[in-house]
């Protein structure tokens, strides 16, 4: 098999997870379970998002999070921006890294941003601008690469043209979202084939939904090909409150378990990741989705260690 030494996983958790949680978690707990992500060796964690708290009131205490957080010299801090309003108050807190976002599709992009594809790109063009004035990195988010749950079939055509303008833009790395969990190891082949064409594969990064159990499937095609870069969630959390029936990023710690037996370096202890699900697990008062969690979830219940 052919393998990168090394992968770099993408802790989006207190985001992407976090964000469709019905249970709210006090502001306290959030910032708890970020310090405790930030001991666990990752080197990138999207804390919040800075979104209208209307749309998303799970993280309307972004502010207060990204502020109060102990930021761990060498990881990166990173958070949702989806116009200027939300720059304002990331630059306020000092994020390390604006990630701004759309969607390959237009009703999604539509439902979930409130613009069409042509009204997004000077808003966030002007977010890039403006973020890099302030020396910050930018990362874009592409959704809907390989599904729309209104459109069905997106066309790649449709997401190199949306990551063609991000990259014009100035941004640093491109994130590929897989937002409803629907792609398989074949299509992520050939949407990456694609991709490669036209931009280095050291700035893209995969966002898998397991929505359909293919995640970890998914990150090994594009692992095979020489990608790199994964974003994952923690136990599993996580969704998009404007894809109905997106579930939970793969999860990080079954993404580290594979890896580690792989011989595949990550520079995460898995211990302490276990850890850090077993106290966000007790915030949200249910079993976290991920096999790992699972294990430990029976282990418990049958006494073993
Ligand atoms: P809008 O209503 O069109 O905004 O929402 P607007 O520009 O017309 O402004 C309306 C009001 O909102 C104004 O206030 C603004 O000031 C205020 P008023 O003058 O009426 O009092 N406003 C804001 N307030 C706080 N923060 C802001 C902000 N912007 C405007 N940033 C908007 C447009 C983009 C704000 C809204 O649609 C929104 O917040 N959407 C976010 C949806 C979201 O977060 N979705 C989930 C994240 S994406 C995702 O999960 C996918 C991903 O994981 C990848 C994948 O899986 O594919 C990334
Ligand atoms: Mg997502």
């Amino acid at each position: 098999m052919n393998l990168p030494e090394h992968v770099i996983i993408k802790e989006v958790g207190p985001r992407d997870g976090l964000q469709n949680e019905p249970e709210k978690i006090p502001t306290d707990h959030k910032i708890e379970w970020i310090n405790r992500l930030s001991e666990t060796g990752l080197k990138y964690i999207e804390i919040t998002s800075f979104v209208h708290p209307k749309w998303i009131p799970q993280l309307a205490d972004a502010l207060d999070v990204a502020k109060k957080i102990n930021k761990k010299e060498g990881v990166t801090y990173a958070a949702l921006v989806p116009n200027m309003k939300g720059l304002e108050r990331a630059l306020e807190a000092d994020i390390d890294e604006v990630s701004v976002f759309m969607s390959a599709s237009e009703t999604h992009n539509k439902k979930n941003i409130n613009k069409t594809i042509e009204e997004t790109y000077p808003v966030l063009e002007e977010v890039v601008k403006e973020a890099k004035k302030h020396n910050k990195s930018v990362r874009g988010y592409v959704s809907t690469v390989f599904g729309c749950p209104y459109e069905g079939d997106i066309q790649t055509q449709q997401v190199l043209d949306v990551s063609r303008k991000l990259f014009d833009m100035g941004i640093d790395e491109l994130s590929l979202g897989d937002t409803i969990g629907v792609a398989n190891p074949k299509q992520v082949e050939a949407v990456l084939l694609q991709i490669r064409e036209e931009f280095p594969d050291q700035s893209i990064a995969l966002h898998f939904h397991d929505t359909r159990g293919t995640a970890l499937a998914n990150c090994l095609a594009a692992m095979q090909l020489g990608f790199n870069t994964f974003d994952a969630a923690l136990g599993g959390l996580g969704g998009c409150p404007y894809a109905k029936g997106a579930s939970g990023n793969v999860a990080t710690d079954d993404l580290l378990y594979m890896l580690d037996g792989m011989g595949i370096q990550t520079g995460i202890d898995f211990d302490q990741l276990l850890s850090a699900a077993g106290y966000i697990q007790s915030q949200i008062q249910k079993p976290l989705p991920s096999h790992q969690m699972q294990i430990v979830h029976h282990q418990k219940g049958s006494g073993k260690k």
